[in-house]
């Protein structure tokens, strides 16, 4: 059998409508609550010197690894795969890679699990403050903040919220809407959802933005000087004692940030035509990712949150993102005015709905994009339709969101694993095969197949060499100091002790984590009897005869 055998046609298989589309679609895949809620928080709590670390992460490992995952990504659906074991399996004979793949469909749909949980609550509290009933008055936020963190270890909503028949409404109508744009498929569903929404979600970004730096004084505290928390530059600090910190806050939110590392990307790039561009398109998808996070998230919550606060407050607002988002910023809003108006109930009403509105489409755009994963798995490699893919990709969520609601812990838990250290797994699996085993030649080649720009040739080195070296390094030191003892429970991952709820929570993360994994290595022993891999093995065969 040829390889071209068992490859569906493009128009048989799911692909982009228009070159906007791809890129909306992509740079929704990219933007979402890590631009928004994360990104700030990461910056004030990591401190000085953090956006220099951040821009060197930047170009040395979120740019390359968004290039290598997009190659990686159209190689694979070239040959008829849209999900990480087929695009492994394209680079080298070796069988067991397949099973490597599993990490880029489960982590992803890891991710989504808590991730819609918390696009949930955006939905509902913009709902809460278009309705006018979402209560915030300036100085609540204290009390609010003790009444918050004592929920979950300061990453769970309000306590009320947490399991209310409210909180599960707007999760049923998130997961639904989720659920219908994804069985819609890739052109008819996801792109179109990314043709409004990014528009939509820009617009709304830079008005709020607009509105906070155009705020005055208070008791003489500047909305510039907000930005002077984490934009300051400070080289010493970086090479100091215990600057691993800081470097490590980068690149965590350089992979979460750009869905560099979660298999989201690639599955995305598999829906190009052979020729279609890449190198400068993943280029634009950095970029807008970019101008997303550091010039209208990191211009929006901090510099306000700093302005009616004062730098002591921002510092322990910021140990909790959802604290942030959810707490601060409708107290914020209530002492918003709006242009030629007062401050009150009706600026919550709208700058409330506007920053959860914000959030929800900011949400909606990337938990689609790491739902696909999952659904391109059943379709492509074990034939099922996509109706029946998405009913259960929605059985799996709504099943594992369960302890993700209403277990404590268990949504850290797994925000760490899948959301943190499982990224920098999964792209050392991506570099080694594709730059070492593969090749980086051809890497590169395939990189600048179609290419509408020619990258410098500074990055085939940073690629081939210093990419990897630098994931090494973090895996080395995060396995070392934070996974290992989380693993044996000595910390949590949000830095304390485990209490007892936290460990139940922890079990019943990692039963369902395993669970999963070994759910999806078994289907793809199943696809590979099936013969689903066959065609693949031929290219190499026949390479290896040539
Ligand atoms: N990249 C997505 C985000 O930033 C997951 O939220």
């Amino acid at each position: 059998m040829s390889a071209s055998d068992a490859v569906p046609a493009l128009d048989e298989r799911d692909h982009w409508g228009s070159r906007l589309g791809l890129i909306l679609a992509m740079a929704g895949n990219a933007v979402g609550l890590g631009n928004f809620l994360r990104f700030p928080n990461e910056a004030v709590r990591a401190g000085e010197g953090f956006m220099t670390a951040y821009f060197v992460c930047l170009v040395l490992l979120g740019l390359p690894l968004m290039w290598m995952e997009w190659s990686l990504g159209r190689r694979g659906g070239r040959l008829g795969y849209s999900t990480a074991p087929g695009m492994l399996q394209s680079l080298t004979s070796l069988r067991a890679v397949r099973y490597l793949g599993a990490i880029g469909i489960v982590m992803p749909l890891l991710i989504v699990i808590y991730y819609v949980y918390i696009e949930s609550w955006t939905l509902g509290y913009a709902y809460q403050a278009a309705t006018g009933e979402l209560g915030a008055s300036i100085g609540a936020t204290q009390a609010h903040l003790a009444e918050y963190t004592g929920a979950s270890g300061g990453f769970a909503g309000h306590a009320e919220w947490m399991g209310s028949t409210t909180a599960y409404t707007f999760l049923g109508i998130t997961l639904l809407v989720n659920l219908f744009v994804l069985s819609r498929g890739v052109m008819k569903g996801i792109e179109i959802v990314a043709k409004v929404g990014m528009p939509l979600l820009v617009l709304i970004a830079v008005a709020l933005t607009a509105r906070v730096m155009t705020l005055p004084d208070q008791d003489g505290r500047e909305v510039a000087d907000g930005l002077a928390l984490f934009w300051t530059p400070n080289i010493e600090r970086l090479f100091s004692s215990g600057a691993e910190v800081i470097w490590l806050a980068a690149a965590g939110q350089i992979f979460f940030s750009l869905s560099v590392g979660s298999g989201a990307i690639g599955t995305f790039a598999s829906y190009l035509t052979d020729d279609d561009d890449v190198a400068l398109t993943g280029l634009t998808t950095v970029s807008a990712n970019e101008f997303c996070e550091v010039i209208l998230g990191g211009t929006l919550a901090i510099p306000a949150a700093y302005l009616f606060f004062g730098s002591e407050q921002v510092a322990e607002i910021a140990q909790s993102s959802m604290a942030l988002a959810f707490v601060t910023m409708p107290d914020i809003f209530a002492s918003m005015p709006m242009l030629g108006g007062e401050a009150g109930p009706a600026s919550v009403q709208v700058f409330g709905t506007m920053w959860f509105g914000l959030l929800f489409v900011a949400g909606i755009t990337s938990s689609l994009a790491l739902s696909q994963p999952a659904m391109a798995f059943f379709q492509d490699l074990l034939g099922i339709s996509r109706g029946v893919a998405t009913l259960i990709v929605g059985a799996i969520i709504t099943l594992c969101v369960q302890p993700i609601v209403l277990v404590p812990g268990v949504l850290e838990e797994v925000d760490y694993w899948a959301g943190t250290f499982g990224l920098v797994v999964f792209s050392l699996v991506e570099v080694v095969l594709l730059m070492w085993v593969f090749g980086a030649r051809r890497a590169w080649g395939e990189l600048h197949r179609g290419a509408e720009i020619r990258i410098p040739r500074m990055f085939f080195w940073i690629m081939t060499w210093v990419t990897p070296a630098i994931l090494f390094v973090m895996l080395g030191f995060w396995g070392w100091n934070q996974a290992l003892p989380i693993l044996s429970m000595e910390r949590s991952p949000g830095g304390g002790d485990y209490s007892l709820a936290a460990r139940h929570g922890a079990w019943i993360a990692r039963g369902m984590m395993m669970g999963l994994l070994a759910f999806v290595v078994v289907l793809i022993a199943v696809a590979s009897k099936r013969g689903r891999f066959d065609a693949v093995m031929a290219l190499h065969d026949e390479e290896d005869g040539a």
